[in-house]
C-alpha cells in the first residue's frame, strides 16, 4: 500500500489532516499487514494516538494505547508550570545544601502527578530531573501501563483514588503536585469530538455535575501531602476558577496564581513524533447563567474543535 492509497482512504473518510495522519501511520510498522489494520482502526474511528500507540508533547514521545485519555496540548502549559517550580525548589536545595537556606529534605524534589493517566508532567520531570522523587498516581491499570513505560524503572507508579494510595512516607514532603484531573460535567459530553467520547474511558472526562468533583476531592487531600512550601497546580477550565479557590480557601489554601494555558492557536501544531493535529474540546463549559440548551444545533455536523477550549493552571500554597 503507498502512501498516497492510505492518504487518499483517508480523505475519502473524512480526514482533514490526511497527508500527516498518513505518514504517521506509515512510520508505525514496517509490514504491510499491520499497516493494512493501523488504516483500517483509524478509518473506524479511533484516535490516532491510540492507533499509533504514541503522543508527541512538548518534546517527549509518550506511550498511549487503547482505553486511555490522550495527553492534550494544552497540558504543556501546567507540564512547563511544574518543571520551572522544581527547577526553583532544586535551587533552594542546593543553596540549602551551601548552608545558606534550611530546607527539609535537600536530597531531591519531591512530586506527585495525580490522575496521571500515562503520566505527561511526571515524565517530564524524570527527563529533566533524574534525581526528583517522582510518584504517579491514577486508579486506571491501563493508563498506568503507559505511565509505567513512559517514566521508566524505580519510579513510583501507585494505583489509587485521587491521592489515597500514595505511600505514607510521601506525607508532608511533595514540593509539587500537578494535576489534570477529569472536569468535564456530566452530560457534557457534547463538548468533546466523537474520538473522546467514543473511545476514551469516560472517567478520564467526566468529573460530576459541574466537573468539579475530582478537583474538590484533590483540595481537600492535597494538604496532607503538601510540604510547608509545596505548590499544588490543577488545570482546570476558565469557568471552574473560582469555584474550584473557594473549596480550596475552605480547605487551607490559597490561591497564588491562575495561568492561561498556552495559546490554543498552536494546539494543532504538533511536532512529528506520534500526534496529527486534532480537534480535542468546543464551546464553553456552561456558566452559571449558560445551561445547556435542548435546541437543535443548527449545524448537527460539525464536530467539536477542543482547541476552543479555554482552560487555566490554578496555583495553590498551603495558606
Ligand atoms: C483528564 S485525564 C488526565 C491524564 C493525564 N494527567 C494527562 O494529562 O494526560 C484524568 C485521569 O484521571 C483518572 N481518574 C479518574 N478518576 C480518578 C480517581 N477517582 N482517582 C484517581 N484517578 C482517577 C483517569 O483514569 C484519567 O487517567
Amino acid at each position: 500500500m503507498t502512501s498516497d492509497d492510505i492518504v487518499h482512504r483517508l480523505r475519502a473518510a473524512g480526514s482533514v489532516f490526511a497527508e500527516d495522519e498518513a505518514a504517521l501511520l506509515r512510520r508505525s510498522t514496517h509490514d504491510d499487514d499491520t499497516l493494512e489494520s493501523l488504516v483500517r482502526r483509524r478509518l473506524g474511528g479511533e484516535p490516532l494516538e491510540h492507533v499509533v500507540g504514541r503522543v508527541e508533547l512538548a518534546g517527549l514521545e509518550l506511550s498511549v494505547g487503547p482505553g486511555v485519555f490522550v495527553p492534550r496540548q494544552r497540558t504543556r502549559a501546567l507540564l512547563n508550570r511544574t518543571l520551572d517550580t522544581v527547577r526553583a525548589a532544586q535551587a533552594v536545595g542546593e543553596a540549602s545544601a551551601r548552608g545558606r537556606r534550611p530546607r527539609a529534605s535537600s536530597q531531591s524534589v519531591v512530586v506527585v502527578e495525580a490522575f496521571c493517566g500515562v503520566a505527561p508532567v511526571a515524565t517530564a520531570i524524570v527527563r529533566a530531573f533524574p534525581d526528583a522523587e517522582i510518584h504517579a498516581i491514577d486508579r486506571s491499570p491501563a493508563a498506568l501501563r503507559h505511565a509505567r513505560t513512559n517514566l521508566g524503572a524505580g519510579r513510583g507508579v501507585h494505583r489509587g483514588d485521587v491521592l489515597v494510595g500514595l505511600p505514607q512516607y510521601v506525607r508532608g514532603r511533595v514540593d509539587v503536585i500537578a494535576a489534570v484531573p477529569p472536569y468535564v460535567p456530566d452530560g457534557r459530553l457534547d463538548l468533546l469530538p466523537h474520538e473522546a467520547r467514543d473511545h476514551e474511558p469516560h472517567a478520564a472526562l467526566l468529573g460530576g455535575a459541574d466537573g468539579l468533583d475530582l478537583a474538590r476531592a484533590l483540595v481537600e487531600q492535597a494538604p496532607c501531602f503538601l510540604a510547608a512550601d509545596g505548590l499544588l497546580l490543577l488545570e482546570l477550565h476558565r469557568s471552574q476558577v473560582a469555584a474550584a479557590a473557594t473549596h480550596a480557601r475552605a480547605n487551607g489554601l490559597v490561591v497564588v496564581g491562575q495561568g492561561s494555558t498556552i495559546d490554543t492557536d498552536d494546539v494543532a501544531e504538533n511536532d512529528d513524533a506520534g500526534s496529527a493535529p486534532r480537534p480535542v474540546a468546543t464551546g464553553t463549559f456552561p456558566d452559571d447563567d449558560d445551561q445547556p440548551d435542548d435546541e437543535p444545533d443548527d449545524e448537527p455536523d460539525d464536530e467539536p474543535d477542543e482547541a476552543d477550549l479555554q482552560t487555566v493552571v490554578l496555583e495553590l500554597h498551603l495558606g
